[in-house]
């Protein structure tokens, strides 16, 4: 999980997509079960981010379960979705029939240029083996004058969620899972500077990163340990396939490092993103 932002070699792009096609179709449902509140705490300053209001044609990139779509939707704007997992697309479908889920890969996506007045992307930017082509593509389907918003995780030291696991990890020494090619870094849109320079680099006008800051609280360590592993791509997927005595070693280092954040309440953990957003102004 190192810091690294090599582009990827096609063949090492391709890698990745299969591995987050798998983990996501794996992790369906006890991401969202977990993660998704997580993940939602980021909703709404990401339309707000984007401009979105009734009326607004919106396209929700890397949807997973379609919560963002949702938001959207309740607010007035028609919706469309999509993520290359199949398994996140039919948990979409289900729990929203109203919207139009769509099974697409974000440097793909099947619709005209200028279709969309909005484009978002939760926590999707970290997964994608080219974030410049994938910025691209989203800015090709925006309308002129539209804005596209994506969110993305501060340092792992201020988004404690998933910085517990990579710590207890590292700790424990962990390797990555052989089917993550190792140029790929989900730490690299946590730095602000390169996720301002992602959004000015494509082309876009009136670029703003803006830090936000929320706890969302998790019953104990055998909840976070249950919920980490059935949400995070490589980070669950490192230690799934360690042996029991290693992955025993990754948990009680993880316990004495939520020990920190434990209150009557249960663990209070500190979440951190960043939204980063531009507007395509191009004729
Ligand atoms: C952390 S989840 C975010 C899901 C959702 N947006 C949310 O807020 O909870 C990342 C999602 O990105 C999707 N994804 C990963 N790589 C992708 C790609 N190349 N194109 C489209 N979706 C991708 C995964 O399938 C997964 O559903």
């Amino acid at each position: 999980m190192a810091n690294a932002s090599l582009p990827l070699s096609a063949q090492d792009a391709e890698r990745l997509r299969r591995f987050e096609r798998e983990r996501h179709d794996t992790l369906a449902a006890t991401y969202h079960d977990f993660f998704t509140p997580i993940t939602a705490l980021a909703i709404q300053p990401l339309l707000d981010a984007a401009g979105v209001g009734a009326g607004s044609n919106l396209l929700d990139i890397a949807t997973g379960p379609g919560s963002v779509a949702a938001r959207a939707r309740r607010l007035g704007a028609a919706c469309t979705g999509v993520d290359l997992s199949q398994g996140m697309i039919a948990l979409a479908r289900v729990s929203h029939p109203d919207i139009d889920f769509r099974i697409a890969e974000v440097e793909h996506l099947p619709f005209a240029d200028r279709s969309f007045d909005v484009v978002v992307c939760n926590f999707g930017l970290g997964h994608f083996p080219w974030p410049e082509a994938a910025v691209a593509e989203c800015a090709r389907t925006l309308k002129v004058g539209g804005r596209v918003a994506f969110s993305w995780w501060d340092q792992p030291d201020k988004q404690r969620v998933q910085g517990l696991f990579r710590e207890a990890v590292a700790e424990v020494g962990a390797a990555l899972p052989p089917d993550v090619p190792a140029g790929h870094s989900n730490l690299r849109f946590c730095d602000a500077t390169e996720f301002r320079k992602l959004l000015v680099g494509a082309g876009l006008d009136d670029v703003r990163v803006d830090d936000h800051r929320a706890s969302y609280t998790i019953a104990d360590v055998d909840t976070l340990w249950r919920g980490g592993l059935g949400s995070f791509a490589v980070t669950a997927s490192a230690i799934v396939h360690q042996d029991a005595a290693t992955q025993a070693a990754i948990r009680a280092s993880l316990e004495r490092r939520a020990a920190v954040y434990r209150t009557p309440a249960g663990l209070v953990l500190p979440v951190a993103f960043r939204i980063g957003s531009g507007q395509r102004s191009d004729q």
